[in-house]
């Protein structure tokens, strides 16, 4: 309570100093200030008021640090999302702790629709946007289009290439690096008695189940997973790939389809998501197998039910995908840049960890 007061009185502050800071701006500065936004119990302490010097001394440095608050618009793809859920609560509440104003629009997985949220949200000369974009492939056009009206951008979750991000320095993508979420997936089977070779044939044969292939997580969580295994000196053998689109339903589908089909033959599913992997388990309970006896399956998330399967057994492991540090990174990203901080090109990822989750571990994510 008292560091929220403290971020609050900080955030008031020092709107009248970074507003001007940011006079370039062609809206008048302080119309949209949120200081009618900072929680209503700061208004009448002072600094004075606190009795520890030392938390004086953070605050002010805080103050000096913090640069606009202000009006934020936030897209994210869709809504209907597990991960995406996780992630945006994270956002609202370090957004609205530090008082800003945050406006969030459901892009319902439809990239004109995003567009749309998009050019209202510059025609309300929002201070600063964070877009989680819909397709990957209509990064250009996204960057063209907030570059062209100035406006700070973060985009998360889906990473557009280096090359086009360099064509705005103000905007920095903030996520992580599907490459390591994927080499996590593989090391958990390898991490397993027999390396994923449950029959000992002397081959891992798997399925995959696949987020949307268009989004780049998916495409390197699918290799990298595979390519741990390889790595280490596995055969493999793939006996089916299916797009099940991050999506709970299809997981469970594809997964009971191929169960059908190769029974016995499958010792592993790789799902790239835990939403997917919660909706295979189910097919794979369904079909009388046992994880971690006869089957192993894996995901990537650390959603609330996939902790709870690991700790049962259920799982086999799964990857933190950190979306609380993800969103604290991106709203310091997006801080720094109302701050008036460029990033060069080349230099505009900023990545977070993913994180192994096993039995031996899961208490500490829970
Ligand atoms: C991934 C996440 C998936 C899904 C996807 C959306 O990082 O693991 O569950 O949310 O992002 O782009």
């Amino acid at each position: 309570m008292r560091s929220k007061k403290l971020m609050a009185l900080a955030l008031a502050s020092v709107m009248v100093f970074s507003m001007a800071a940011c006079g370039s701006k062609e809206e008048p500065a302080t119309t949209e200030a949120p200081a009618a936004e900072a929680p209503a119990e700061t208004p009448e302490e002072t600094p004075a008021a606190e009795p520890e010097e030392a938390a004086k001394e953070d605050a002010d440095a805080a103050a000096a640090e913090a640069p606009a608050g202000g009006n934020i618009g936030v897209c994210i793809y869709k809504f209907d999302d597990a991960f995406m859920t996780t992630y945006r609560n994270a956002l609202q509440e370090i957004l609205e702790g530090k008082g800003y104003t945050v406006t969030f629009m459901d892009g319902k997985n439809d990239q004109a629709e995003q567009n749309n949220q998009i050019n209202n949200f510059i025609a309300q000369k929002v201070d600063a946007l964070i877009i989680n974009p819909v397709m990957t492939s209509a990064a250009d056009q996204i960057i063209a289009t907030v570059k062209d009206a100035g406006i700070p951008t973060v985009l998360i979750n889906r990473e557009p290439t280096a090359d086009q991000m360099s064509a705005y320095d103000k905007l920095v993508y903030v996520g992580c690096d599907a490459r390591q979420s994927g080499t996590m997936q593989g090391e958990l089977i390898l991490d397993t008695p027999n390396k994923g070779d449950i029959n000992g044939d002397g081959k891992v044969s798997y399925i995959m189940i696949q987020g949307d292939p268009e989004n780049v997580d998916a495409q390197y969580r699918t290799e990298f997973s595979v390519k741990a295994l390889t790595d280490a000196g596995m055969e493999v053998e793939e006996l089916d790939l299916q797009r099940g689109d991050w999506d709970r339903n299809k997981g469970q589908e594809i997964a009971q389809t191929d169960l059908a089909k190769f029974g016995d033959e499958i010792e592993v599913v790789f799902c790239n998501n835990d939403d997917m992997a919660i909706g295979a388990l189910q097919a794979i309970q369904a079909a009388g197998r046992t994880v971690n006896e006869d089957i192993y399956l894996v995901g990537v998330d650390a959603l609330d039910a996939a902790l709870n399967e690991v700790e049962n057994g259920n799982m086999t492991g799964t990857v933190l995908n950190d979306a609380k540090g993800q969103a604290e990174g991106a709203v310091q990203a997006m801080e720094d840049l109302l701050g008036g901080k460029t990033y060069a090109a080349g230099e505009q990822s900023i990545y977070v960890d993913y994180v192994k989750v096993t039995p031996d571990n899961v208490a500490d994510f829970k």
